[in-house]
């Protein structure tokens, strides 16, 4: 058994007792870090360094020597496995993550091939291996996947779209072809989420940024059925069945209720749900991160705070409230801003944790 030093993230998805609120921050290693935009270079390209264990760890580490946050996340992408599956994921600085050849028809869903998903992607294991070493089980490592809606949008689309007409489309007028990729994919996310846990990661967050995009019987069957199989697949495995799970629906507010009987610890909230009304409405058995306004950090020292204190508030008294941003943090903050927030957030929480 590990021995992690600080457990907050931990003893919050676990329903016990911590001293002050626990924080960490989506997209922590990124380029508001002049020190990951170095690395970067060093690695010649983003895929380049998702690709090095040496430097992805190195990144997933360098947040960690700035500020007082309670967990790491390890450095990669969700469309590490869409690249595996056998479409080839490019990159380029001004566009982002893309796919040439975006999937069109079923005959192009049947060609992918979901096998050996953690043999293709052992520079992930290897980068969590490396990772672990260096954090030295001062705080827990996070590891990841898209979600299998989440991964299709991008694998249809090709890339993030203005709105998404493709693959929304495809729901309606080839259901088949997405049920056949949601399917594939959610047997390749098991095997490479339980790859991850078994190479240290100590906490699973499925990211499903687009599940906001479906109404609401298609969030269901598409998105959130498929995440609730990975769960259930991850619980009855030797290997995971105690590992927390963090899920993230971003535009999920309506489906709370039936995010919480998902099997997972902790919901994911976005900022446009207020705190309270969610804690309300999922009750006291699961744990909730989130969910301040990305936005915020380009505010004053005084907004950031208030606005902390708000979400802090919102959520009140209790242990189930993993402090996070509704979304990941973006290029254009000035780290010195994080650190006020995630001071703050140390001390002011701490009113709410006496016992
Ligand atoms: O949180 C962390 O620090 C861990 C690393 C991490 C990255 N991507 C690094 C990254 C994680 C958890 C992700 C997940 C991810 N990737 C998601 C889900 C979370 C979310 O934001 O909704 C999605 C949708 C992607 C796909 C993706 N990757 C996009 C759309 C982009 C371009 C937009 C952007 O922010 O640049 C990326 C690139 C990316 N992934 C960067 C980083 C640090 C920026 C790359 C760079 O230029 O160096």
């Amino acid at each position: 058994m590990s021995s992690i030093k600080n457990t907050r993230i931990l003893d919050v998805l676990n329903g016990l007792p911590v001293d002050k609120t626990p924080v960490w921050i989506m997209r922590q290693a990124g380029r508001y870090l002049p020190e990951y935009k170095e690395t970067r270079k060093k690695a010649g390209s983003f895929l380049g360094l998702c690709k090095n264990p040496d430097l992805a760890s190195e990144v997933t580490i360098q947040p960690l020597r700035r500020f007082d946050l309670d967990a790491a996340i390890i450095f990669s992408d969700i469309l590490t496995i869409p690249d595996a599956m056998g479409l080839e994921l490019k990159f380029e600085d001004n566009r982002g993550p893309f796919f040439d050849k975006p999937l069109s028809n079923s005959d192009e869903v049947n060609s992918l091939d979901p096998n050996n998903i953690a043999k293709k992607l052992d520079y992930v294991a290897n980068a969590i291996v490396e990772t672990k070493s260096k954090l030295n089980n001062e705080v827990p490592l996070i590891g990841f996947s898209g979600s299998p809606w989440t991964l299709s949008t991008y694998m249809v689309e090709g890339s993030a779209t203005k709105d998404f007409r493709k693959i929304r489309s495809a729901v309606f007028n080839n259901p088949e072809m997405v049920e056949k990729l949601i399917e594939k994919l959610t047997f390749s996310i098991t095997d490479y989420l339980i790859m991850q846990a078994k190479a240290g990661a100590d906490v699973l967050m499925i990211f499903d940024s687009w599940g906001g995009l479906l109404n609401s019987e298609n969030y269901l069957d598409f998105s959130l059925n498929p995440m609730k199989k990975i769960i259930a697949n991850l619980k009855s495995n030797e290997g995971t069945k105690n590992i927390p799970i963090i899920l993230f629906t971003k535009g999920g507010g309506s489906w709370l209720k039936q995010i919480s009987e998902s099997g997972c610890n902790a919901i994911g909230l976005d900022w446009t749900t207020n705190i309270s009304y969610a804690r309300e409405t999922i009750g006291e058995n699961i744990s909730i991160q989130g969910n301040l306004d990305p936005c915020a950090l380009h505010g004053t020292e005084d907004s950031i705070k208030n606005a902390a204190s708000r979400v802090i508030d919102g959520y009140g008294h209790g242990h189930r409230h993993i402090f996070n941003l509704g979304h990941g943090i973006d290029q254009f903050v000035k780290p010195e801003k994080l650190g006020i927030l995630i001071d703050y957030v140390k001390e002011y929480s701490m009113q709410y944790h006496l016992s």
